[in-house]
C-alpha cells in the first residue's frame, strides 16, 4: 500500500526548497498518509528536523533510508540519475520533471517501472489551480527578478525631483507577460519604474496596461490583421515564432535597448528551451550600469 510520503534533501547546489513542510505533513496525516523526511531536508527552508518530528514526521538518517522507506517520494527538482536508481515499480515519484526536455531521464524512470508524476505537466485549468506549482514558482521568480535587479541597479526605480536636482525613473522592460512577467510588472510599477512589456500573445496587452505598464506593440502583418499574434497558440500558451516574426521582434528590442535600464526576460514555450531574445548586441547597446 502506498501510504508513506517522503521528501529527500534536495541535492542540487543552492537549492533551498523542500517538497514537504511540517504543515503539509499535518495535512497529509489527516488524509491518512504518514510521512518521512531525510535528515536536514528542510534546514535551508527554515524547518529543522525537530520541527518535523513535532508534526509527527519520521526522520530518516540518509537518502538511501528515505527512498527505501517512502512509497511516494516528493521532490522539488527533477531527480538526478543517482536518485532514479532508488526508484522501483512499487514507488511513485512526484516532482518537477519536464519530460519533454528530459527524455533520457524519462527512459531511466521507465526502465525502473516507477510511476512518475510531473508537477510541470499539471493542466492549467481552473480545477487544477491548487496544484499549479509552475504558477506559484513563476510568481516568486518574477517578484524576485525585480528585487535582484534593484539590488544591482545604481539608481532609484522611481523618479525624484528634489532641490538637488532631478532623477528620471528607471525604465524596465519585461519580456513575456505570463505569470512571472505579470508579477515582475506589478513589482516594477509599484516601485515607480516606467515599465514596458512585450508578449507574443496580443490578449495580454490589456492586463499589462491595467497594471500601469506600456505594451510594446509590434507592427507585424500575418494575414489576421497584424499585430503580435504570430506566437499565439491555443490554451493561453505561446508557440515558437516564425523567423520573420522573430526578426521583427529582435529589431524592436534593438531599437529599445539604448534607453532601457533593466531587462527581465520570462518568455517561455512549454516543453521547449526558452527563446533567446536579448542578444549580445542588445546588451552592448545598453547604458553602463544597466541590468539584465
Ligand atoms: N490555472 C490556470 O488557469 C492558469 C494558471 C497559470 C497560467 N495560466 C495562463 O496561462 C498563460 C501562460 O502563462 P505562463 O506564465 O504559464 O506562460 P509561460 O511560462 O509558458 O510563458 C511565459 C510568457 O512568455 C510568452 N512568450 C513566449 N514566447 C515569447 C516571445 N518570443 N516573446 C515574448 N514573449 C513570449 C508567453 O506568451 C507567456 O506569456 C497565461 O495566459 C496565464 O494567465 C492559467
Amino acid at each position: 500500500m502506498s501510504n508513506k510520503v517522503g521528501a529527500p534533501r534536495e541535492i542540487n547546489t543552492g537549492e533551498s526548497r523542500v517538497a514537504l513542510t511540517p504543515d503539509s505533513a499535518v495535512q497529509l496525516a489527516k488524509l491518512g498518509y504518514s510521512s518521512i523526511i531525510e535528515t536536514g531536508a528542510g534546514v535551508a527552508a527554515g524547518f529543522s528536523d525537530d520541527a518535523y518530528r513535532a508534526a509527527g514526521v519520521e526522520v530518516a538518517p540518509s537518502a538511501e533510508a528515505l527512498w527505501a522507506s517512502a512509497d511516494v517520494v516528493v521532490k522539488v527538482r527533477p531527480p538526478e540519475p543517482s536518485e532514479v536508481a532508488y526508484l522501483s515499480a512499487d514507488k511513485t515519484l512526484i516532482s518537477f520533471f519536464y519530460p519533454g526536455q528530459n527524455t533520457e531521464l524519462l527512459e531511466l524512470a521507465k526502465a525502473k517501472g516507477a510511476n512518475v508524476i510531473a508537477m510541470d505537466m499539471v493542466p492549467r485549468i481552473s480545477r487544477a489551480q491548487k496544484m499549479d506549482a509552475l504558477s506559484s514558482m513563476a510568481n516568486i521568480a518574477g517578484y524576485r527578478a525585480v528585487i535582484e535587479a534593484g539590488n544591482n541597479f545604481g539608481r532609484f526605480f522611481t523618479g525624484q525631483v528634489t532641490a538637488a536636482g532631478k532623477v528620471p525613473p528607471a525604465k524596465v522592460l519585461v519580456i513575456g507577460a505570463g505569470v512571472a512577467g505579470l508579477a515582475a510588472i506589478g513589482v516594477a510599477t509599484s516601485l515607480g519604474a516606467q515599465t514596458y512589456a512585450f508578449d507574443v500573445r496580443p490578449e495580454v496587452a490589456e492586463q499589462i496596461e491595467s497594471m500601469g505598464a506600456e505594451f510594446v506593440y509590434l507592427d507585424f502583418a500575418n494575414g489576421e490583421g497584424g499585430g503580435q499574434q504570430d506566437g499565439a497558440a491555443t490554451g493561453g500558451y505561446a508557440a515558437p515564432s516564425s523567423p520573420e516574426f522573430r526578426e521583427k521582434q529582435l529589431a524592436k528590442f534593438r531599437e529599445l535597448a539604448p534607453q532601457i535600464d533593466i531587462v527581465i526576460t520570462t518568455a517561455l514555450i512549454p516543453g521547449r528551451d526558452a527563446p533567446k531574445l536579448w542578444l549580445a548586441d542588445m546588451v552592448a547597446a545598453m547604458k553602463p550600469g544597466s541590468v539584465v
